[in-house]
């Protein structure tokens, strides 16, 4: 076996998520704070940079990459950066490249992602409903993104849809939206909202437990548990009546810490070896006084030797449980 990045429990970091821009075209409520200060170009990474840093944890161990945001697609150069970082799927060293996204852009850039390998794409889609769309994303065209995952599909990439659980806005619509994926030969995952950075809305108040979600499927589905399989933080079930996959991210009602198997690099080089929790590593600070390739990765190993043993999210505290948002970290 190769290298590989251990952390201080046992547990074996495989997968690495880029956050390529904070920026984004869409401005999600419980994402973000309708007015956002984004980052000065001088600090964000250059592409550069971002090859340099993420092949140099592909070096190390890492078998899955996921570039997201903020949007990845409105970072200038980003498929550029795909088909440069494409050159370690050619040479077997990572299993897999792929992105988050918003779909927004996804209909223009599709065929140049598949052909640059990305084989899967995850598409946050929270509602169908065009009014809805509009107002949780501030300004979104829900046409936009349907018509990215049209093209996705059409690129023969398979797309998972993100729905984030909002108690007041998509809760009446979790069913249509899951028969829709289905429907599409798409697996869908819903997401706890969690309590990272200041937006304008109270979280609490639109916290949906998703246990409560499945205890209220499971009145007229089948959910059957399927074995984990992905090490990721999604718990499947498979639905008889739609024959398709569910996924359940419940990082508030139930917490995975334990088989955490990833970490974060943000678009200024910070890396967050827990979503949850303040802990930071500035390898841009290494990289730009001139670090050598040695050298990063003994920074790498010190930040990953010190990963925390999970976060503490809580959704009733009166802070967040991290200042920074999630479109800086990536999700
Ligand atoms: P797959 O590769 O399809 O398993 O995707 P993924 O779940 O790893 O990534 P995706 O970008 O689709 O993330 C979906 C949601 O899961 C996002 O809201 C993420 O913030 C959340 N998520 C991903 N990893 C973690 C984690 O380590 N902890 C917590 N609390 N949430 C996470
Ligand atoms: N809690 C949960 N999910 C969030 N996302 C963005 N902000 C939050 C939050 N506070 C989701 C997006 C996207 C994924 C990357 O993260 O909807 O699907
Ligand atoms: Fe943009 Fe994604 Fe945040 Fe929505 S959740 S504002 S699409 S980064």
């Amino acid at each position: 076996t190769g290298p590989s990045l251990i952390d201080g429990f046992g547990r074996a970091v495989t997968y690495l998520r880029v956050s390529v821009t904070d920026r984004c075209d869409l401005r999600c409520v419980y994402c973000m704070a309708e007015h956002m200060t984004f980052l000065p170009k001088a600090e964000v990474l250059t592409l550069e940079e971002l090859d340099r840093l993420a092949s140099t944890f592909v070096g190390l161990g890492v078998r899955k990459l996921r570039l997201t945001g903020g949007e990845p697609l409105v970072r200038k150069g980003f498929i550029g950066l795909v088909a440069r970082l494409s050159r370690h799927l050619s040479s077997g060293a990572l299993d897999e490249l792929t992105l988050t996204t918003n779909g927004s852009q996804l209909e223009r850039y599709a065929s140049d992602l598949a052909r640059h390998g990305v084989r899967r794409i995850n598409v946050s889609l929270d509602t169908l409903k065009p009014a809805l769309f509009r107002a949780l994303t501030r300004g979104g065209d829900v046409t936009r993104v349907i018509a990215g995952i049209d093209a996705a599909q059409a690129a023969g990439m398979t797309v998972k849809i993100n729905a984030v659980a909002l108690k007041h806005d998509n809760a009446g619509e979790i069913p249509a939206l899951i028969q829709w994926a289905h429907g599409r030969g798409c697996d869908i995952t819903l997401i706890e909202t969690m309590p990272l950075g200041e937006v304008d809305q109270d979280r609490t108040d639109q916290f949906l437990s998703l246990q409560d979600v499945r205890r209220d499927l499971s009145s007229f589905w089948t959910l059957t548990d399927i074995p984990d399989s992905t090490g990721g933080p999604a718990r499947y079930v498979h639905v008889a009546e739609t024959g398709g996959r569910l996924g359940l991210i419940t990082p508030l009602s139930n917490h995975f810490c334990d088989t955490c198997n990833r970490v974060r690099l943000t678009c200024t080089g910070t890396l967050h070896t827990c979503l949850g929790r303040d802990d930071a590593s500035d390898l841009r600070a290494e990289i730009r006084r001139g670090a050598s390739d040695a050298e990063l990765v003994d920074a790498i190993h010190l930040a990953i030797g010190a990963k925390p043993k999970g976060h503490d999210f809580q959704i009733a505290a009166a802070q967040p449980a991290v200042a920074r948002h999630m479109s800086t970290t990536g999700g």
